[in-house]
């Protein structure tokens, strides 16, 4: 698949089959990340690659809606030098590639809001000065994946304006 076409087609995998993703494959994928763009490429991220099953089940409760880490084959836990706009933009812009990746190689992935950093910063040896808000979980979907659909995507004319606020195309 080329990248519109991974765009197009992919959705959230909060369940996984049991096959292992082989660590090359693991290894494009957070390739992909590290190539991803950054504030004046300052790559302001470490990405702990979570494979141990304690761990996930541990920070699978660490957020309302994280509950698929548990049964990940791995996590990207994505942690960031500050909390400010431009590095959590940062931040949001490597977990888009790693996902994109991720899709294309056909691994699954959703992200998971940690909503205790401090609790997965203990866990995990991390500095305390880091922020640590967001975990991507990964696997191979589970062979009764079906996406959830909750809405779709809004069309194209509802979130372009053309030249101004409001503006319409042609
Ligand atoms: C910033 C952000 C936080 C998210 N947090 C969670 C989460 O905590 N738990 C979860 O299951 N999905 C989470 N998601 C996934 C969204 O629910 C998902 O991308 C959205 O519903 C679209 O799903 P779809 O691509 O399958 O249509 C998050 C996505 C983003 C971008």
């Amino acid at each position: 698949m080329n990248v519109t076409e991974v765009i197009a087609t992919r959705h959230a995998v909060r369940q996984f089959s049991d096959k292992p993703v082989p660590e090359d494959v693991m290894l494009a994928i957070l390739d992909a990340g590290r190539r991803s763009q950054s504030s004046k490429n300052t790559q302001p991220w470490q990405f702990i690659v979570v494979t141990d099953r304690t761990l996930l089940e541990a920070m699978s409760k660490m957020g309302n809606f994280a509950q698929h880490l548990a049964g990940a084959n791995f996590a990207v836990l994505l942690v960031g030098l500050q909390d400010n706009t431009w590095n959590n933009f940062d931040l949001g812009q490597a977990a888009a590639f790693l996902q994109l990746a991720a899709s294309d190689l056909g691994v699954g992935s959703c992200i998971a809001a940690i909503y205790t950093p401090d609790e997965v910063k203990k866990l995990l040896d991390i500095p305390e000065d880091r922020t640590a808000y967001c975990a991507i979980s990964f696997g191979y979907p589970a062979a009764d994946f079906k996406p959830v659909q909750m809405g779709g995507r809004k069309p194209v004319d509802e979130v372009a304006y053309w030249n101004k606020w409001e503006g319409k195309r042609g």
